[in-house]
């Protein structure tokens, strides 16, 4: 695991609800219950698998299956017709162009260069790197640990990104290709013993207190950009002078809204009203609106608060229990030791102790962290317009927010996940109903107050059969309105506490829900579950778990770092069922080494030129209908760099249904039934990338003609020793200097956009 990655494998659910033992009582039925699951996902996608001894039509998970609408097409058949895209509609409406059937470049093999490496015929350039200008006033980066004024300047960690086209005139366009904006989160820094090394001269304080110009700067490398960016005569560029520009921090004045806007857990010294917070922090995965708004999910915000020992004690209320099913137990220290940086109130919100007098928190910062955790909107045209908090869709660690395709008439979905160890996939469904007159409104953000102020909040709940439920977190639902563990006051508390509304209905534990994306033709949802340390076939109690349907490997690594439980991850993908409650799923891929056992870990039959571990950032190219897949791994890492591949699935159902048998400690077998796609072929999962040292690769966006994608390199040189500061060649990686970008020898973050040298689409 890299170093910061920690943050990332939080792991605080240790509800009592059951992962799948239940469930594995039903394998005595098993026989009865596949043969079912096989022919309702047969009917389902209208594939004929040619089973033997399935009558086809069957009922599963009490869903009537023949009813479910099929797919209008799957990669590889001719597209149904799709109607001609006017200038104000959707992406997901565009024309077919078509979508890619053969991935047409060779496979990048597997390396560990400090140096991007991409396929041949293809092409890439550094755009916009940590510290780069985003006005025309502000100095170039020295990249020496002397630069400040981060608010004027590209924050660190580049992740979730997504392109906003602009016409001539700089008026938002969908079809622009050549010019337009990004919109992404600077999720973290790369930090030990507290300190962001790389932007202080000597590397900055390890002990605490922190001094107020090494906090200073570090909160201000967090948040999110805009950066105009164009293309000149085929090269891109960042457009430093770009009135378009913008910079929000963890300082930035932020609006909550939906339904906990202005409730009592919202209430602060800073928002007494408790209608507002300052900013936004660990910015992972994102999304984009069908109306042109940025979406980000704040993922692991909880450990930028500081609780004093004794502050159980001192709240003696019900906000214990939230703060600890949130990661932070009394006594916990902060990552950065921000609360320390002074008395100055934008250093002491990052204490949340039960400091004041008062009885709703009006005089301190004890209700602080509920103002973090959310989706938080953004309209990156318009920098007079405040972000908001869609408070409707759930506080957890927020990844992606993905769009099922929008009908015009229904509800719009938008699908979620919680990345920590144990915790749990959700989706939004609107109250207000799809209006094409909405895909470019006059105001964007009042259309996000349109959408995501007011729906249904469901949690995933896994069947081993294939099929799967939504179960809806609100009061009526007894479960939730009897919970022992917590009492919830009302439908805001479940918004905010959301983790523990998903325990008490007894939601599937996952291995780390990471991004997810919507087929832009079949609308079937993937999601990356990226690696779970906590699978353990012996697993009895606590936070231990045993493999279950949805995730059901717990297996060593035999080499590198020897991992255990799920070191490698999967890609899980559901299709929504007749009602809005239903659904059935099968696993896409498994990561695994090409040369782990096939029966047993490797179980999509990964090739040398396909293998990955641990995937993490996933989109769908709306142009193309390539599945991009990204890893953030440290379970490979002896063996390569992380990467990003190239993909073409097919469908839920398109592969069969597969037993692993486990023998347990105490010799007693333990057999999950899981359902494993069809494995990938050559033409259809390949190698596109591999990255410099220590990085992670993340954020995928596209012009909208395909011909030029934007992905982030995350942490290049994270390994480095804060201690090796003063002696570059120590430094685990030095790009992007080492590819002729920028000032220094300092790792930094940064945007690169790729294109085919004969001016294709990528990856066709
Ligand atoms: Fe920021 Fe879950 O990765
Ligand atoms: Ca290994
Ligand atoms: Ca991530
Ligand atoms: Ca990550």
């Amino acid at each position: 695991m890299s170093k910061s990655n920690h943050f990332n494998d939080e792991n605080s659910n240790h509800s009592a609800n059951p992962t799948f033992d239940a469930i594995l009582e039903q394998r005595l039925n098993r026989r009865g219950f596949l043969g079912k699951t096989l022919s309702g996902a047969a009917v389902l996608g209208g594939m004929g698998l040619g089973l033997v001894g399935c009558s086809s039509g069957e009922l599963v998970g009490g869903n009537t299956l023949t009813s479910v609408a099929t797919p209008s097409a799957i990669p590889g058949s001719t597209p149904a017709a799709i109607p001609t895209a006017t200038p104000s509609a959707p992406l997901p409406s565009a024309p077919p162009n078509p979508i890619v059937s053969r991935l047409g470049f060779g496979a990048v093999a597997k390396n560990t260069l400090d140096k991007v490496t991409i396929p041949s015929g293809y092409s890439y350039q550094i755009i916009y790197a940590l510290g780069d200008p985003l006005t025309a006033a502000t100095s170039a980066y020295k990249n020496d640990g002397t630069d400040a004024d981060f608010d004027n300047r590209a924050g660190d960690h580049h992740d979730g990104m997504e392109w906003f086209g602009l016409d001539a005139a700089g008026k938002p366009s969908i079809s622009a290709a050549d010019r337009g904006l990004l919109a992404m989160n600077h999720e973290a820094t790369t930090d030990e013993n507290k300190s962001s090394f790389f932007i202080h001269a000597t590397g900055g304080t390890a002990s605490l207190p922190r001094p107020a110009a090494e906090v200073d700067k570090e909160v201000a490398i967090h948040g999110l950009s805009v950066v105009e960016v164009k293309t000149t005569g085929g090269k891109w560029a960042s457009v430093p002078a770009s009135a378009f520009n913008r910079r929000v921090t963890p300082l930035s004045d932020v609006e909550i809204a939906g339904p906990a806007r202005g409730n009592a857990l919202l209430k602060t010294k800073y928002s007494t009203d408790g209608t507002k917070t300052r900013g936004t922090i660990n910015n992972c995965g994102c999304g984009k609106s069908p109306w042109g708004t940025y979406l980000s999910g704040e993922e692991n915000w909880s450990g930028y608060f500081y609780r004093v020992a004794a502050d159980d004690t001192n709240r003696g209320d019900k906000s214990v229990v939230a703060l600890k099913r949130y990661g932070r137990n009394a006594g916990s220290a902060s990552r950065h030791g921000w609360e320390t940086g002074g008395s100055d109130d934008k250093y002491a919100r990052w204490n949340i102790s039960k400091i004041g007098a008062s009885i709703d928190g009006i005089d301190d910062y004890r209700n602080e962290m509920n103002g973090q955790g959310y989706i938080i909107e953004m309209d990156p045209y318009d920098k007079s317009k405040v972000l908001k908090k869609r408070t409707a869709l759930g506080r957890f660690a927020h990844e992606s927010a993905a769009f099922g395709l929008p009908v015009v008439g229904k509800p719009l979905t938008v699908y979620l996940g919680d990345d920590s160890r144990n915790e749990y996939m959700y989706k939004f469904v609107s109250k207000a109903l799809w209006s094409a007159a909405d895909a470019n409104p006059s105001d964007r953000i009042a259309t996000g107050d349109k959408y995501l102020n007011d729906g249904t909040l469901y949690v995933a709940k896994f069947n081993a059969d294939g099929s799967g439920e939504w179960i809806e977190l609100s009061l009526n639902n007894p479960l939730i309105k009897n919970y022992a563990t917590y009492t919830f006051a009302d439908y805001a508390d479940i918004c905010v506490n959301t983790r523990l509304a998903a325990d008490a209905v007894g939601a599937t534990k996952m291995d780390r829900p990471e991004w997810g994306g919507v087929h832009p033709v079949t609308g079937e949802y993937y999601q990356t579950l990226t690696n779970n340390s906590n699978r353990d076939i012996n697993a009895a109690s606590g936070s231990k778990l045993v493999p279950d349907s949805a995730n059901p490997r717990a297996y060593a690594d035999s080499d590198g770092n020897k991992a255990k439980g799920n070191p490698n991850g999967h890609i899980l993908r559901t299709k929504e069922g007749a009602a809005v409650t239903s659904f059935t799923w099968d696993v896409y891929l498994f990561g695994a080494e090409a040369d782990m056992d096939k029966a047993t870990i490797n179980l999509s039959n990964l090739t040398d030129d396909q293998d990955f571990s641990s995937p993490d950032g996933l989109a769908f190219s709306k142009n193309t209908g390539i599945c991009w897949i990204q890893t953030d791994d440290g379970a490979y890492t002896d063996v390569t760099n992380c990467m990003m591949l190239a993909a073409i699935p097919g469908k839920v159902g398109d592969g069969t249904s597969k037993t692993l048998s486990y023998t347990k400690a105490d010799t007693s077998q333990l057999n999950v039934t899981t359902q494993v796609g069809a494995a990938p072929t050559a033409d259809t999962l390949k190698r596109f990338l591999v990255g410099p040292k220590d990085c992670e690769i993340t954020g995928l966006c596209e012009t909208p003609d395909g011909k030029a994608i934007f992905i982030n390199i995350q942490h290049p040189g994270e390994g480095t020793r804060m201690a090796d500061i003063a002696d570059p060649s120590k430094y685990t990686s030095q790009w992007p200097s080492n590819a002729g970008y920028g000032a220094g020898n300092r790792p930094r973050s940064a945007t690169i956009v790729i294109t085919k040298d004969d001016g294709g689409r990528i990856g066709s």
